[in-house]
């Protein structure tokens, strides 16, 4: 069960799926069961393009939205990307740092941290990613990576604001694999995610951050992560393009209950 002081978050990130019309579409098949779940945070995470149509059918109701990426600049010649200015009125939260974002388009902690800094500074709450690799895993250095990606993605944030911060620990080979890590591996990288963040900011500060699991996270196996204490929400791929993301943000409300 999450700390009762940290409210559970399950965010879907549809990744490249659902332009603006398939987007209404899915929305309004769920919406009615997702609103209705109102002890846990559910975010919604569209491709840019289909934000403001699922913004149109969600601004009155709990469900809230986030973008995928972001640029950390509020404007300029950066072709293809998207500001924290064009986000703001939108979206709550933004994925940061994303293993896919990492592997296939070359960003670095140094990078996923600007980025990071410009989410807190434009009222965007983010959820940065960090993750091991398989290899990294099988050669014992899942905790060393780890470190290397917390201490450089979320260095110098504003501390009083730490409740807005979101990590999601994401092994790489969970991630579409269907092969989810197993709660006791999920829980002890937890673990030394918040040791770190307590070591960067103080114990008390570090408190209020919430901790999500990312990666093959199912209907089928949501209930086993909700139950583990320090994890505070999914972050979920592949389900969230289906009902399957209503009964994984169930699971949660019923961790809490
Ligand atoms: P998955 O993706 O649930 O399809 O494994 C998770 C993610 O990439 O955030």
């Amino acid at each position: 069960m999450t700390s009762p002081a940290r409210r559970p978050i399950v965010a879907g990130n549809w990744k490249m799926n659902y332009g603006p019309s398939d987007a209404h579409d899915f929305v309004s098949g769920i919406f009615d069961d997702l609103d209705a779940i109102t002890s846990v945070d559910r975010v919604l995470c569209p491709p840019a393009i289909s934000i403001a149509a699922v913004h149109a059918l969600t601004q009155k109701s709990g469900i809230m939205l986030g973008a995928q990426n972001m640029h950390f600049a509020e404007k300029g010649a950066f072709t293809g990307e998207i500001s924290p200015l064009m986000l703001q009125g939108l979206c709550e939260y933004v994925i940061l740092g994303h293993s896919e974002r990492r592997a296939l388009f070359g960003e670095t902690d140094e990078l996923v941290n600007r980025k990071a800094l410009s989410a807190f500074a434009h009222d965007l709450k983010p959820i940065v990613c960090v993750g091991e690799r398989l290899e990294d895993r099988d050669a014992n250095m899942t905790e060393r990576v780890i470190t290397t990606q917390v201490r450089g993605s979320l260095a110098g944030l504003p501390a009083e604001r730490l409740g807005e911060l979101v990590v999601a620990y994401e092994p790489v080979w969970a991630i579409g694999t269907g092969r989810a890590a197993t709660p006791q591996d999920a829980a002890d990288v937890i673990a030394i995610i918040r040791a770190l963040l307590a070591e960067m900011y103080g114990a008390e500060k570090a408190a209020p951050v919430r901790v999500q699991y990312g990666g093959s996270v199912t209907a089928a196996n949501a209930r086993d992560l909700a139950a583990l204490p320090d994890v505070d929400g999914a972050l979920v791929g592949g389900a969230s393009l289906t009902a399957d993301f209503v009964a994984i943000v169930r699971a949660f409300a019923e961790s809490v209950a």
